[in-house]
């Protein structure tokens, strides 16, 4: 196994785990992450597709990405380090998910208490009345646009916007009281999301990292463990249960 036995005793021994999850949880599942050799944004810039002005300019070429991407993660399950992640539920008093991904795999997998900070590929809304559409839309006659003619949107941040205050509050909270924080699959580089890791260790949580290589945090987490996801953590959920059997 590759973790240490001081990160083994130190989850034996907590009550509150949060699991902070990024782009790399879901890679294994077959959705592009952003950053790195195979990362999204090295072929496409932010500036033309994630961001209000980009869409106002070009309504059109940002939905077709939007839903380029649903159609992908609606071909997507979760994988097995979502899976262990919602069986950990059974191994802590409470597991909390914050998550930086749009894309539901957490809940497919059967997580409960999931924090989203940059929205669901699921919702939009209209940038002009707030009306939220949730069900699938229609792009027959172009753009979808409300009852009150404002476009109609993806309900994902994009940048240089807020993040939902209450998923966000709910998941600082959530970093101030756990025990253990386990950062996974994230660079670690968009703020305020990654803020929470600095939030959790100040107020005394332990932070494990599990990524596929060294990233910004790896130096200031407790343990750092190189490798999938998929692998890591299923991997985790076995040894806790063998030494809790
Ligand atoms: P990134 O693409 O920046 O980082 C993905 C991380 O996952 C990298 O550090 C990879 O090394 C790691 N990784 C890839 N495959 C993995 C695997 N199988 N197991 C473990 N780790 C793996 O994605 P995020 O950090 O999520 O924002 O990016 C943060 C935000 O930037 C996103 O939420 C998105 C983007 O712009 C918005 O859409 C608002
Ligand atoms: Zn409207």
């Amino acid at each position: 196994m590759n973790f240490s036995t001081g990160t083994i005793s130190k989850l034996l021994s907590s009550k509150k785990i949060v699991f902070f999850t990024g782009a790399g949880i879901s890679a294994e599942s077959g959705i592009p992450v952003f950053r790195g050799k195979e990362g999204i944004w090295n072929k496409l810039k932010p500036e033309e597709l994630a961001n209000f002005d980009a869409f106002l300019r070009n309504p059109a070429m940002v939905w077709e990405w939007y839903e380029h991407r649903k159609k992908i993660i609606h071909e997507s399950e979760p994988n097995p380090a979502h899976l262990a992640i919602a069986e950990m539920e059974k191994l802590f008093y409470e597991v909390t998910v914050v998550t930086q991904n749009i894309d539901n795999l957490h809940r497919r997998a059967g997580s409960k208490t999931i924090y989203e900070l940059h929205g669901n590929i699921e919702r939009n809304y209209c940038i002009k009345c707030r009306t939220f559409y949730n069900e699938e839309l229609e792009f027959s006659c172009g753009v979808p646009k409300c009852k009150c003619g404002g476009l109609i949107r993806p309900d994902i941040v994009w940048f240089g916007e807020y993040l939902p205050e209450d998923q966000f509050n709910n998941s600082d909270e959530a970093a101030k009281e756990c025990d253990v924080f386990i950062v996974v699959g994230t660079s670690a580089v968009v703020y305020p999301a990654a803020s929470l890791i600095y939030s959790a260790k100040e107020n005394g949580a332990y932070i494990i990292e599990i990524n596929l290589e060294p990233t910004e945090i790896s130096s200031f987490a407790d343990e750092s463990i190189m490798g999938k996801a998929g692998e890591i953590l299923p991997g985790l959920v076995k040894e806790i249960e063998n030494k809790l059997s």
